[in-house]
């Protein structure tokens, strides 16, 4: 036993990113006891799973103090923003994710970009409204496409980059509409839109493991935010993802740890939140214009703070570890985090995310899926579970949108990427959905 690490850990949620989260764990060499709340079809060969829904934050602690367990790791933003980590830390259990007061860089996209412009930290220029006509005249002195976002949590339905006015004022009055956020504990009562100018250029995620002022970097990747190939059609959880994105050069990571991370990190701190967790900064790689002409020079810009992991980006960076993950977490809970030093392994990951055909709009639940045998399965390739759940026959179904993650690792991005796509296709599943170009833009590019 590695001496000093916790000997149980409950992973909380239910998606491919638990998975991910819960495979990890489960290599540390400190072989901690694995439960999960709720889990899925998956994370159940992994650790043993409890039917307590992730926004049950009495359910949880509850749970957690049954189960005597030692260490929480929350993966999804809502038991974040209804307040999960400072109900455990109140009852005297160790836990990684920020507090409520944290998870509002996630949960209101007005109070991130107030501290974006305080800071002085470079993002989109932007307004934000409770009254529709207001926005609308705003939207309309502004050039298009012009994105509109609601201000709450919204499961990836709140923005819109809308190429014409007229779509702009559509969605101001439906994100209006939406009233901040779908989950009932965590609505605001007066809604709110950001209306922002469009960046252009390539976006990537930088997950950051935060203790107050200390940090530590993860591996870079890129998401595939929209359901069709060639990045068409409407914007999803996220359908699949690579790690390292080469777009960030070494060069490039070091100007965005001085100019994005750092100057993020601190400003958190000054502004008075204790936040322990995971910082997913999303960021556009703005190719800067001098003189109306476009220079090599990029402008990194933040789009977004989220308060967690990212999904599917977890799919590809946990893999990439060499370092344990139990004592990077825990080190960052116990803020021992200075100075600590990732190990990274050089080969490549991919992740195609495996969705329900109608996705993210109307889908069927319930279809059965059968998976090829592990046995059959390309060297380094793992297929994480999401949606997925058991009949009663015991036979696997799908039961959310985005079902599965196939993730290869491999020398090269290409093979990584065909050992992937060879489990995709024989995954037996007639109502599957998933994108052909994963990684492409960076295999063209080589
Ligand atoms: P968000 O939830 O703020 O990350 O927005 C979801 C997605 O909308 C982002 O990943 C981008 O693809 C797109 N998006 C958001 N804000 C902007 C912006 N200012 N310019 C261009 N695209 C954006
Ligand atoms: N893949 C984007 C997200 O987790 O928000």
């Amino acid at each position: 036993m590695v001496k000093g690490l916790p000997t149980s850990v409950l992973v909380v949620g239910s998606g491919g990113r638990e998975h991910a989260l819960v495979r990890s764990l489960a290599a540390s060499p400190a072989k901690p006891r694995l439960l999960c709340a709720p889990g899925n079809a998956g994370i159940m060969s992994d650790a043993t799973c409890f039917p307590v829904a992730a926004d049950n934050i009495a359910g949880l602690v509850d749970l957690a103090r049954r189960e005597k367990v030692e260490f929480v790791v929350v993966g999804p933003e809502v038991p974040l923003s209804l307040g999960l980590v400072d109900q455990l830390i109140a009852a005297g259990i160790p836990v990684y994710g920020p507090k409520a007061d944290g998870a509002r860089l996630e949960a209101s996209k007005i109070f991130t970009k107030q501290i974006l412009l305080k800071h002085n930290i470079p993002t989109a220029p932007s307004a934000f409204f409770d009254e529709a006509a207001k926005a609308i005249a705003y939207v309309r002195a502004r050039p298009t496409p012009i994105v509109v976002k609601a201000d709450g949590l919204a499961a990836g339905k709140g923005v819109v980059v809308a190429q014409t006015h007229a779509e702009a004022e559509a969605a101001v009055h439906s994100l209006l509409a939406l009233s901040g956020t779908p989950h009932s504990a965590l609505r605001t009562p007066q809604s709110k839109v950001l209306i922002e100018d469009c960046l252009f250029g390539e976006e990537t995620s930088i997950l950051v493991v935060v203790s107050g002022r200390d940090y530590v970097i993860l591996p870079t990747s890129q998401d595939h935010k929209r359901i069709g190939d060639g990045d068409t059609g409407p914007n999803t959880g996220g359908m699949g993802a690579y790690s390292p994105a080469e777009v960030v050069t070494p060069e490039l990571l070091a100007r965005i740890d001085r100019e994005i991370v750092r100057p993020s990190v601190n400003a958190i701190a000054n502004e008075g939140l204790d936040y322990c967790g995971t910082l997913f900064i999303g960021l556009m790689l703005c190719p800067q214009n001098v003189g109306g002409v476009p220079s090599p020079r990029i402008v990194p810009k933040v789009i977004e703070y989220n308060a967690r992991f990212g999904d599917p980006e977890t799919q590809v960076v946990l893999p990439r570890l060499k370092t344990d993950l139990l004592s990077l977490l825990w080190a960052a809970t116990q803020r021992q985090l200075a100075g600590f030093q990732l190990e990274v392994n050089p080969d490549y990951a991919l992740c195609v995310v495996v969705a329900a055909k109608g996705y993210p709009e109307a889908f069927t639940k319930g279809d059965p899926i059968v998976l090829p045998q592990a046995s059959s399965l390309p060297p380094q390739t793992f297929i994480y579970h999401a949606g997925t759940a058991r009949n009663a026959g015991g036979q696997l179904t799908a039961n959310g949108g985005r079902v599965l993650g196939v993730t290869s690792l491999a020398p090269t991005l290409r093979e990584a990427a065909t050992r992937a796509y060879a489990v995709c296709d024989q995954v037996r599943w007639p109502n599957k959905y998933f994108r052909r170009d994963i990684g492409d833009k960076q295999l063209n590019r080589q």
